[in-house]
């Protein structure tokens, strides 16, 4: 009883004591004109001008003014428990995340992270065609496997499995592009030396790899694969021909010529199921809007693709606003938009560049949320990678955790958009 009693009496007194300091605080405050004026911070109101000059602007200062009660109270607590972006965006689009097998091989160190953040996957590397070609069985009895290549599909089997498991969703990444695909699939023995095939053998060749790919998984996983990279990289005036369709090093065009695009969303129409979407994903759309509308316009019409994926590679002090009136414009000309490989790189890994990396990825989202509120399609955002230490941009620090998993700034001011 007595020791209640005495725990009653520090309360009170704490709480005069608290209500004193408060009452001093907001009068020096008042007296100095004002607390911490925040309404400076990510003045970059969606789609406004951007003038945002990472390394020097006043939203970075440190205040000199001594901390209020409010603060000092908030850093003796546990730091607050973020809830997860998945979460938090749930009513907006799928939150996913690039994966290469040496994290799913580790699945029980990341799962925590993973869940916590993102109900999708994309696999970094193990569904693109030089890891679902099997080159040793396409050899072997090549009057069979002339026009049917032989595909095997374990490469990407962990991340269907934890995905099925865990009910996330995977984005299939990518069926037709000019890297990361063999050569020995464009030649007439399956050989890297041999000659290449015709046009009509290629034909062929597509079909059957994309109607093995897109049948397996409609028939083994159901509801599993909600977007395909039907076409990567397509378009590229410097490399392209008069219509900047990529010519250089694009074995695909080599062959079957520039309708080869076309063809792709042809017999990926053809053999995904209804709610599988067919995405044309690109870098640098912010640069080629009317290159990549323009090209895809005939298949649009022919009812054959449903969204752009902007890759979304990009620095911390990349023209946001650009980037917007490219999602802008996606979205306007009736495409479903994704942004699929997102990450912005920082020149060095220290706070202010992390905080000017924080505030570029909340611009993007943002951006991404009004158009859903506007009443756009924009349906998923993809992060390319999991920590700073496990992406292909390593030295320049993209990603949302540390590689000790701990969340970078980015993670608080990117749910930061829904105090707007
Ligand atoms: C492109 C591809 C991705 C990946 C990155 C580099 O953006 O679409 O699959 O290869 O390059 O990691």
């Amino acid at each position: 009883m007595k020791k209640r009693g005495v725990v009653a009496i520090s309360k009170k007194t704490l709480l005069c004591i608290m209500a004193v300091l408060l009452l001093v605080a907001v009068v020096l405050s008042a007296c100095s004109g004002g607390g911490v004026d925040i309404s400076n911070v990510d003045g970059d109101e969606s789609f406004a001008e951007f003038t945002h000059d990472p390394d020097d602007t006043y939203e970075w200062e440190e205040s000199t003014e001594p901390p209020t009660e409010t603060e000092t109270e908030a850093e003796t607590e546990e730091p607050v428990e973020l809830i997860g972006l998945r979460e938090a965006f749930a009513n907006y689009f799928y939150i996913g995340v690039a994966l290469p097998n040496n994290v799913l091989q580790n699945w029980v160190r990341y799962k925590d992270v993973i869940l916590k953040n993102f109900n999708s996957i994309t696999c970094e590397n193990e569904m693109k065609p030089d890891f679902m070609l099997s080159h040793s069985e396409s050899r072997k009895n090549l009057e069979k496997t002339y026009t049917n290549p032989v595909v095997h599909f374990s490469s990407p089997q962990l991340a269907v499995k934890y995905a099925t498991q865990n009910n996330i969703k995977m984005r299939l990444h990518t069926l037709v592009w000019h890297a990361q695909t063999p050569k020995w699939f464009f030649t007439e023995d399956y050989t890297n030396e041999g000659k290449l095939v015709s046009r009509d053998v290629m034909l062929l060749r597509m079909e059957s790899y994309i109607k093995q790919v897109l049948t397996y998984y409609k028939e083994n996983y159901p509801g599993l694969i909600y977007a395909i990279d039907v076409v990567n990289e397509a378009f590229d005036v410097g490399n392209g021909d008069e219509n900047g369709i990529r010519r250089v090093d694009n074995l695909w065009y080599q062959t079957i010529g520039p309708d080869y695009v076309y063809y792709a969303f042809y017999f990926a129409r053809k053999y995904a199921a209804e709610d599988m979407k067919l995405f044309y994903n690109d870098y640098g759309c912010m640069y080629k809007i009317d290159l990549i509308l323009k090209n895809l316009k005939k298949i649009k019409n022919d009812g054959l693709i449903d969204g752009i994926g902007m890759q979304a590679h990009m620095d911390y002090d990349t023209d946001s606003n650009a980037f917007k009136k490219a999602m802008k414009a996606f979205v306007e000309a009736g495409y479903e938009l994704q942004l699929t490989e997102l990450d912005i790189g920082v020149k060095k890994n220290n706070e202010a560049q992390f905080k000017a990396q924080a505030y570029q990825y909340k611009r993007i989202f943002l951006a991404a949320k009004e158009l859903v509120e506007r009443g756009y399609k924009v349906t998923s955002i993809t992060v390319w990678g999991l920590t700073d230490t496990l992406t292909w941009r390593s030295g320049q620090y993209p990603l949302l955790f540390n590689s000790d998993l701990t969340p970078k700034p980015a993670i608080s001011t990117i749910l930061s958009v829904f105090d707007e």
